[in-house]
């Protein structure tokens, strides 16, 4: 695809090929999204950061992509602080932002939300999170993260073994990394949830109409046993009806130290797109994986930085131009947050 100017909506928007060029420039943003180089490549450029549901990782990251590059960012948080409390439409929101900013992240509850506002701007959008739809940017880093944590090239990511453990059903980022990774061959899908929330059968039948094999289990001992990959996630207690209705499913599925050692493969990379739910009566990864190497979050977390720089640098046309105005950051850097892991 060509991508100066699209927006970032869907994974189903990319092709296999689309994939190489995101992962090629996130390598190469590395060093500016650690601090160690500085660019002003999108000097003037402003985002409009809108933030209609609680975030931290995402917003920031993307924050702090734009400003690596050297652009400026603007932000708003909750849909309480918003015009869209005086029932102002997507639509007029979305002419009134472009008029503003030369590209609009944003993440909205209601599904197909992001959608509608890209088609009211003439600037590019990229999406943010839809409610229970999708996380495009979230798949990518999470795609990055498998790519650098099990060392396989993007061309052998086939036949990777993946499980995907939680909040299927409501869970955006894991319908987004699983068509994103269905465009690859013969990945071996290992789906871990209560029933109720199972992973949505449109996800399921496009992973198996590409010819990835698809197990579905609620016993999360055999899931994990033969996975490379295994990515967890939090019950996502704001979609449904009461606290009662998702109390009930917290805690099931809690990968502790001991369990981990006791079923998964030895080298298993663990993931998960933060945040955890690290109350007790839940702890979807417990804290004593923490010294573990294979506990992969916040190198993966880290990883939304480059990877979104990426994304600007593609939409905006300025990829070739990044290196070219860059120098060494003369600032003191503290060590880099990843070196604290073991
Ligand atoms: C996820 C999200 O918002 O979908 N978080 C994130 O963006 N890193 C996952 C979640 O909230 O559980």
């Amino acid at each position: 695809m060509d991508f100066t100017g699209s927006h970032i909506l869907s994974v189903d928007q990319f092709e296999r090929g689309d994939l190489y060029p995101i992962i090629e420039v996130a390598r190469r943003m590395e060093p500016f999204a650690r601090g160690r180089r500085v660019t002003r490549v999108l000097e003037g450029a402003v985002l409009a950061n809108l933030f209609f549901e609680p975030s931290t990782r995402t917003r920031i990251s993307f924050g702090v992509a734009f400003n690596r590059l050297g652009g400026a960012v603007r932000d708003t948080t909750g849909v309480q602080d918003s015009s869209l409390t005086k029932g102002e439409s997507i639509l007029d929101m979305s002419r009134v932002v472009s008029g503003y900013a030369d590209v609009i992240v944003i993440r909205h509850p209601k599904k197909g939300a992001v959608s509608e506002f890209a088609e009211a701007t003439n600037v590019p959008v990229l999406n943010g999170g839809d409610g229970p739809g999708e996380h495009p940017t979230q798949a990518l880093l999470d795609l990055y993260t498998i790519h650098k944590e099990t060392g396989r090239s993007l061309k052998e990511l086939d036949g990777l073994k993946i499980a995907m453990v939680g909040d299927l059903k409501y869970g955006r980022t894991v319908h987004s990394l699983t068509k994103l990774l269905a465009l690859f061959r013969r990945v071996e899908f290992t789906f871990v949830s209560h029933p109720d929330l199972g992973m949505p059968d449109t996800v399921i039948e496009r992973a198996r109409e590409r010819g990835h094999t698809v197990r579905v289990t609620d016993n999360l001992d055999a899931g994990i046993a033969d996975a490379e990959v295994i990515y967890s996630t939090r019950t996502q207690q704001e979609r449904f009806k009461n606290s009662e209705d998702s109390d009930q499913y917290r805690g099931r599925y809690s990968l502790t130290r001991e369990r981990f050692e006791r079923s998964a493969r030895t080298g298993a990379v663990i993931m998960h797109p933060l945040p955890r739910d690290s109350r007790p009566e839940a702890n979807e990864l417990d804290a004593d994986l923490n010294a573990l190497p294979n506990l992969a979050v916040f190198r993966q977390a880290e990883n939304g930085v480059p990877v979104r720089m990426a994304l600007f640098a593609l939409v905006l046309g300025v990829v070739d131009e990044i290196e070219k105005e860059s120098r060494e950051a003369p600032w003191f850097r503290p060590k880099k947050i990843s070196d604290l892991d073991p």
